[in-house]
């Protein structure tokens, strides 16, 4: 019988490629972004710190770092043309399509057209990424032109300063760097891989990113915070909570948030993130969403030795802090880009077009016959 983890469908336990950014559950490294452990960084930095990693290698010292924020800093706002086209769009579209369509057509404004400009131009967007999501939201729900310049350093105090209209406060800040950080980068998970094979035909930067916001949207990948979250605060209590998982494992429904394609025991994402939500939770006084993700990943692992991934705990931690639902998987891509970005420069630099088989299951060979004789 095949092992669902290392053969089969969905390429798993295949290498398709050498990288020197991240491990992920290998041997006993754990989660490695360039040699640190997930939690070292987590702990220990700023997002913005994690991006300058997986650009060059390296942290940044002291001086380096400040130069980077005050570069990202400078370049937070959105061109006039941008601005108009997500005035076009409407307030029911998904946000990662906006992001999609905003990447897109900063892409036509401020084109990549030699590949020395990527680091550049990967700089942009992340400076980017919030203002264009905020700026539609705002515009499509509450009908203003928000100013993009809120003063901020850091891509995080930046994104909720510009959702929420006023500065955040230093716990809702530190949970969004961590948060960034956790999900910076992850080795050749779909959208990484989408915007490597996209890279391999040497295709420009913003291309690149499009094609991944488009993988990571769905919700076997980025989608399933908001789809944990769609289902956790339908639940008043842990017991309603239990009996409703139990229901839905008994008609073999998945379980948005819990499992992983690569991790068979734990998701090390997911011991950091719970950690901020039960902070979060007391800081709000919350006494029914966080007792019922507890319960739901108590049961899971109980009936199924299934654990909570790096989205499931994410789902209450961002609704504690006010952000709308729609809004989490788009926070992916905001940090996410940093890994993207790195993983097309690494393929650039030693490039082959990405081009695998197929195995041929279909018909025979055979003849097309006159079209009036066929059934
Ligand atoms: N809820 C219920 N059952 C699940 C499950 C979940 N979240 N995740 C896996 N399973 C079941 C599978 O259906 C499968 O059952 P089967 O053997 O009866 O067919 C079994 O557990 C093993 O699945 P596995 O091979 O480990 O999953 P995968 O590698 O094909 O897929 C995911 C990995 C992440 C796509 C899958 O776990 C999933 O869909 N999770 C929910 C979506 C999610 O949280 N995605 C974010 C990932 S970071």
């Amino acid at each position: 019988m095949v092992d669902k983890k290392t053969g089969g469908a969905g390429l798993r336990g295949q290498v398709a490629g050498k990288s020197a950014i991240c491990t992920v559950a290998q041997g006993h490294s754990g989660l490695t972004y360039f040699g640190y452990e997930v939690d070292d960084l987590a702990d220990n930095c700023d997002f913005e710190e994690v991006a300058y990693l997986l650009f060059t290698g390296e942290l940044p010292n002291a001086a380096q770092l400040a130069d980077y924020k005050a570069r990202l800093k400078k370049q937070m706002d959105i061109p006039t043309e941008l601005k108009a086209v997500l005035e076009l769009i409407p307030k029911d579209a998904h946000p990662m399509d906006v992001l999609r369509t905003g990447v897109s057509m900063l892409g036509n404004l401020e084109t990549e057209t030699d590949f020395s400009q990527g680091r550049d131009k990967a700089d942009r967007l992340i400076a980017t990424l919030p203002g264009i999501l905020c700026y539609w939201y705002r515009f499509s729900h509450d009908g203003v032109r928000i100013d993009l310049n809120t003063g901020e350093d850091t891509v995080a105090g930046h994104f909720l300063h510009l959702l929420h209209g006023e500065a955040p406060n230093d716990l809702h800040r530190q949970v969004m760097q961590v948060s960034l950080i956790l999900y910076a980068e992850h080795e050749f998970n779909a959208s990484t891989f989408t915007a490597r094979v996209c890279a391999s035909t040497l295709s420009d930067f913003h291309s690149c990113i499009t094609a991944a916001i488009g993988s990571l949207r769905g919700p076997l990948h980025g989608g399933a915070n908001e789809a944990a979250m769609a289902l956790i605060e339908k639940w008043s209590s842990p017991d309603e909570a239990e009996r409703e998982i139990l229901g839905m494992l008994e008609r073999k429904e998945k379980i948005m948030g819990f499992g992983h394609a690569v991790y068979t025991e734990s998701d090390p994402r997911n011991a950091i993130i719970k950690k901020w939500s039960e902070k979060l939770a007391s800081n709000v006084g919350d006494t029914t969403l966080y007792p019922v993700s507890v319960r739901c990943e108590e049961v899971m692992w109980r009936e199924k030795k299934l654990f909570c991934n790096a989205d499931f705990f994410h789902a209450s931690a961002y609704h504690f802090m006010g952000i709308p639902s729609k809004l989490f998987t788009p926070i992916f891509v905001m940090s996410r880009t940093t890994g993207w970005a790195a993983h097309v420069f690494e393929q650039r630099v030693d490039n082959r077009i990405i081009r695998p088989n197929a195995e041929y299951v279909g018909p025979g060979p055979r003849k097309v016959t006159a079209i009036g004789s066929r059934t």
